[in-house]
């Protein structure tokens, strides 16, 4: 099927790490699989992913089946007769915002042990800051090439976006160097960029946080919505409408999570502070993403008499939906929050089915369960929320208050069920503050 003769190994099982696996393997190209986490390997073995997504388990299945896949707990097996050596390792953040690169350091040191019976070329696929690939690039000169390639996909949507990405982005010193990629990913027949691989680290590093910075914007817009009683539905999509902004990662809520965002506007914050240059629009994203939590909790805590041994049902825990991944989950963290003002919750989220929460609050399996509550409190934007008729729960609050703090549900329909709707920037309230400002202003 394809005119490579070796296998391409994948250094890492992570996000980044499987989707190339198997979006490679959906490609026809035979794969070798490597992680320094043993027992994650024995479990790939047995076709177990490590982490939940939609038909991830059924292409693993198939992959291992037609031994597409193969996976390796030694990185010699794995990378000795490949010409390609994918890195997608992670780079989490340190405490000071700079990206910790050991374990990228780590997979190259283990690579220049491997025994090559040709010339390979390494191509780093995690999130690095910039100049990292080209100091990786000396490190490896006498026995690789080094080529830089960004991934840009989504977790919940990993292996439909390997294959379908916007573009390829592909750094290299010299093109040549890129070709082997290149021809790796060509049945794709999308848009390649051929840069340096300093640009294609900024590509990478900047779009995280211009998407972050526009979903930071869109709060602030919400929230302003909410004080003067407009609605930021509405307000959102008309500026989404303008070709030139678009209407993507405008959607208001409690702000964005997960292990990418937060991690690479902090890391570019660093970098900027790095070289003497301004970083007011990173700190910024920042600054108004952790604060939007706190904006939703008060909306919470202002249609309840007290937080305080007052019971409240959580609809969703995993930092967005189609995932069960909690890590830098704001959600999480609002749950914690609560739990230390007094208040005890039950939570549902349809992917999450273990995650340690404050004392007194407990798990469910159902989402109707959740809603036994004095207030419900939606915090991921699961689309099933909104399927739920909001009569069927509608009688189990106590309070009969619903905050959605991912505007996912039909505001109407709740308060038709007889509750009190509160979402971000969807304010039924008036303008009586905003409008004696503006008429004592103008
Ligand atoms: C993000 C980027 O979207 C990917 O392009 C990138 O490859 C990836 O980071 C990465 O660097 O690995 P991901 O973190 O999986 O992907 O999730 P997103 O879908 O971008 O959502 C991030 C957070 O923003 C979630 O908490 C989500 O709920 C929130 N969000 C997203 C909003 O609050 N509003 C929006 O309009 C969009």
């Amino acid at each position: 099927m394809n005119s490579f003769a070796r296998p391409v190994c994948i250094i890492g099982t992570g996000y980044v790490g499987m989707a190339c696996t198997l979006g490679l393997a959906e490609l026809g190209w035979s794969v070798h699989g490597y992680d320094i986490l043993t027992d994650r390997i024995e479990r790939l073995r047995l076709g177990i992913p490590p982490y939940r997504e939609p038909g991830i388990a059924e292409s693993l299945r198939e992959h291992l089946d037609s031994e597409r896949i193969h996976f390796f707990d030694h990185i010699d097996e794995a990378a000795r007769d490949c010409e390609i050596v994918i890195v997608a390792v992670g780079t989490p953040a340190r405490e000071d915002g700079s990206a910790d690169l050991g374990p990228l350091w780590t997979a190259i040191e283990q690579l220049s042990t491997v025994r090559f019976t040709g010339w390979p070329t390494i191509v780093i696929r995690s999130t690095v800051p910039p100049g990292t690939s080209d100091a990786i690039a000396a490190a490896v000169e006498s026995w690789a090439d080094l080529v830089y390639a960004p991934e840009f996909l989504r977790e919940g949507s990993a292996v439909s976006d390997f294959l379908n990405p916007d573009r390829i982005i592909i750094g290299a010193e010299h093109p040549p160097q890129a070709v082997r990629y290149v021809h790796l990913l060509q049945r794709l027949q999308k848009r390649v960029v051929f840069t340096t691989r300093c640009n294609a680290e900024l590509i990478k590093s900047c779009s995280n946080a211009f998407l972050a910075l526009k979903i930071s914007f869109a709060n602030e817009v919400a929230n302003m919505c909410d004080v003067l009683g407009a609605t930021s539905d509405d307000v959102l999509r008309g500026i989404g409408y303008d070709r030139r902004i678009g209407s993507e990662f405008l959607r208001p809520g409690i702000g964005f999570g997960g292990p990418c965002f937060e991690k690479d506007v902090k890391s570019m914050a660093h970098v900027a502070a790095q070289y003497g240059l301004g970083r007011e629009l990173f700190s910024a994203t920042l600054r108004v993403n952790d604060a939007q939590p706190n904006k939703i909790l008060k909306i919470l805590e202002s249609e309840l008499p007290t937080l305080t041994d007052a019971t409240i049902g959580i609809w969703g825990l995993a930092f967005k939906a189609g995932t069960d991944d909690v890590r830098d989950s704001l959600a999480l963290r609002m749950v914690e929050e609560l739990g230390r003002r007094g208040a005890r919750m039950v939570v549902y989220d349809p992917a999450v089915h273990v995650t340690p929460l404050p004392p007194g609050s407990r798990l469910v399996t159902s989402a109707l369960e959740a809603t036994h509550a004095d207030a419900l409190l939606v915090l991921t934007e699961w689309p099933e929320f909104a399927r739920i008729d909001p009569l069927k729960y509608a009688s189990n609050i106590e309070r009969r208050v619903v905050v959605d703090g991912r505007n996912v549900l039909d505001s109407s329909r709740v308060a038709a069920a007889g509750l009190t709707y509160r979402g971000v920037g969807r304010s039924e309230r008036g303008m009586e503050v905003p409008l004696r400002l503006v008429s004592a202003g103008s």
